[in-house]
């Protein structure tokens, strides 16, 4: 058996990589530690089937908490650390950038350092693995053309980029200074199941669904590029198997969609879903309201480094693996209703200055 430890698993890319994960590999345990903070549901994880081994096991707790790692870096022998804990969305840090300085650079501070010195402790176990899960958004905004290469210079530009920035920095220097193994993915929007609902796609899956209005911030031609969740975590596993320490990997969908092209493709998808009459009655639900400040034009991944060294590539197309989360969201409204706190309201309210 293999242990490894998972911070943030109760959030969007934890849950579907835990689960993916006791799937694909039986001869692994995880270790959840997630502060369930608005954005962490333990819910998401509640249906994991009953296991005589115990492969899974879920601790309430902070990465700034230093004596709480030490415990756990204590009590376990972890092969390896996937860290995804992590303050995630780009509008919130706007108002409220502090949150994310304490969480994604003093907890990946902290854990770095808990993780390091159990690593020493142990004389140093040549297959242990720090994977640290970041962003394309460090690498800042592209023009029309070009994609991010593991390269290209970083460059942020939201208060949520540049701390996720100020951490990748961190892990690249614990392994420059103390030979400790780790090694960082750069990853693209990803979609999916349990995605918490302030992220563009659920919002407007939801909205639609509700017949609210859906917010396009700008010109609504800004281009992300579309990883579905799964791919992610399967090159999450790869990366934790094959990678080489030291390095950084670009993981993306090779999806590249302007906003309005989603919010079309959404509202197009659930008419025909739920059954609405006429031509295209949820697109008139859509508003453009003002754009994000510093909000990135393009963003776009070379994963060729991946491919040719790792094999991995995105086994889901786009429109598929898009139907499948609509048909997702449809399903588990019992999961939505969950997650939408008195905190998810507020939000709401204050961002976009409505219930
Ligand atoms: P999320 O916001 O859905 O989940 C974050 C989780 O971290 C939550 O469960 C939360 O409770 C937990 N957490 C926050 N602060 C914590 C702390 N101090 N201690 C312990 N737990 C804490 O985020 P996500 O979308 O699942 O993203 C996971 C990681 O992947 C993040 O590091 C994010 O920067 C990165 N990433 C996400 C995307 C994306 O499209 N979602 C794209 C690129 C990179
Ligand atoms: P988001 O899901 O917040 O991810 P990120 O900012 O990390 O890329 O947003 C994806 C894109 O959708 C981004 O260009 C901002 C845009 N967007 C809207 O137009 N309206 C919205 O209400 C939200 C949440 C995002």
């Amino acid at each position: 058996m293999k242990t490894y430890l998972v911070t943030g698993g109760a959030g969007f890319i934890g849950t579907n990589f835990i689960r993916r994960s006791l799937q694909v590999r039986p001869g692994w345990k995880i270790v959840n530690l997630d502060a369930l903070t608005y954005a962490g549901n333990p819910a998401s994880l509640q249906d994991l089937p009953e296991d005589p081994r115990k492969r899974y096991q879920f601790v309430h707790g902070d990465i700034r908490d230093p004596s709480l790692l030490s415990q756990l870096f204590s009590a376990h022998a972890f092969d390896g650390v996937i860290h995804f804990a992590a303050e995630s969305h780009v509008d919130r840090s706007i108002l409220g950038p502090a949150a994310f300085v304490e969480a994604n650079v003093v907890g990946t501070f902290h854990l770095l350092e808990a993780a390091l010195k159990s690593w020493r402790e142990r004389g140093e176990p040549g297959g242990f693995r720090f994977l640290h899960v970041s962003t394309d958004e460090v690498y800042g905004s592209l023009g029309p053309r070009g994609r991010f290469t593991e390269k290209t210079p970083y460059d942020p530009s939201s208060p949520y980029s540049a701390s996720k920035a100020a951490s990748d920095h961190f892990v690249k220097a614990y392994f420059r200074t103390y030979g400790f193994p780790t090694i960082i993915t750069n990853c693209s929007n990803n979609y999916g199941p349990y995605q918490f609902p302030e992220k563009l796609m659920p919002l407007v899956i939801l909205n639609v669904m509700e017949e609210k209005p859906l917010p396009v911030y700008g010109d609504g031609k800004n281009v992300r590029d579309w990883l579905y969740v799964i791919d992610h975590c399967d090159a999450l596993v790869n990366v934790l198997e094959e990678g080489r320490p030291g390095e950084t990997y670009n993981v993306g969908g090779g999806a590249e969609r302007e906003n309005i092209e989603i919010v079309h493709l959404l509202c197009d998808l659930l008419d025909t879903r739920l059954g609405r009459p006429g031509e295209k009655p949820s697109r008139r639900l859509i508003q453009f309201v003002p754009d994000r400040p510093g909000h990135d034009r393009r963003y776009a991944i070379d994963a060729a480094k991946i491919k040719r060294e790792l094999g991995w590539h995105p086994k889901h197309r786009f429109e598929e693996a898009l139907e499948v989360t609509v048909d997702w969201y449809l399903s588990h409204m019992d999961w939505v209703d969950s997650v939408r706190t008195g905190d998810y309201r507020k939000w709401i309210e204050r961002q976009y200055g409505r219930g």
